[in-house]
């Protein structure tokens, strides 16, 4: 199999070197033009047409929106991530990219409505993000799945992350740039957990700590490649 095939697509997709043209900006147009496309719905024929050109891994190339979802739903993680959104924060772009790399069930965006969508790179597009006006209702929404809520942030009274084993079903929760987790937002937390530091910033930026509270969520529960193994043989 091809590096750009997919288990079932044998036969589709031109072998490696055999024609696709990969750049850092993506595929071209697929080889052979029309009278080799494959013959699956889950090809976009814009894509095929034009090339690939979205930050997108190789095994979804040339697929529509709607199709590279829906094929992560099948696989994504029990684990839920939440952010707390009262002044627009910058941050939760970079939060709902990192919620897509690491697999995570949904995104929550707790406050107002709209959010600063820069950071996300366009990865929103195949993440489920949910709305929640209040913490309280986010934490009405949780409990009814039975969801504990993980805090994230170095407040007075937290725990290290790194000697916590996460719930396998979770949210974790990051509070704002500037005012960190709000009262009532700590308040929904079962547990508090805080991301060593070792210099001398009070802090690490939001998204960056909710990549990491992720990547230690992921460690602890997600099938990752053993030592040596390539990934395609998961
Ligand atoms: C810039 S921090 C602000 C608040 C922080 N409690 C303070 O004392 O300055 C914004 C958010 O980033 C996350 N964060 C930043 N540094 C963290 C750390 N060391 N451990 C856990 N979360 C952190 C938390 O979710 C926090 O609510």
């Amino acid at each position: 199999m091809s590096d750009h095939q997919r288990p079932g697509d044998e036969g589709q997709r031109p072998a490696a070197g055999q024609g696709i043209v990969q750049s850092d900006q993506g595929v071209g147009p697929w080889p052979g033009g029309r009278d080799n496309w494959p013959d699956d719905d889950r090809f976009d024929p814009e894509l095929l047409e034009y090339g690939d050109r979205r930050n997108v891994v190789d095994e979804y190339r040339y697929w529509h929106v709607e199709a590279i979802k829906a094929d992560l739903d099948n696989r994504r993680h029990p684990f839920h991530v939440a952010i707390e959104n009262w002044g627009r924060d910058f941050n939760i772009g970079s939060v709902v990219r990192s919620a897509n790399a690491f697999g995570a069930a949904a995104v929550h965006i707790v406050g107002r409505r709209r959010w600063n969508r820069r950071g996300a790179m366009v990865t929103d597009r195949y993440q489920h993000i949910h709305h929640h006006e209040t913490v309280e209702d986010l934490a009405a929404w949780a409990r009814a799945l039975e969801l504990p809520i993980i805090g994230v942030d170095n407040l007075p009274g937290s725990v290290p992350l790194e000697h916590r084993e996460f719930p396998m079903r979770c949210v974790l929760l990051f509070g704002e740039e500037r005012a960190g987790l709000s009262p009532a937002a700590q308040a929904a937390c079962t547990t508090i957990v805080h991301i060593t530091q070792y210099g001398s910033t009070r802090s690490i930026n939001a998204g960056a700590a909710a990549a990491v509270a992720m990547y230690h969520w992921a460690v602890q529960h997600a099938n990752a490649p053993a030592a040596g193994e390539p990934e395609s043989e998961r």
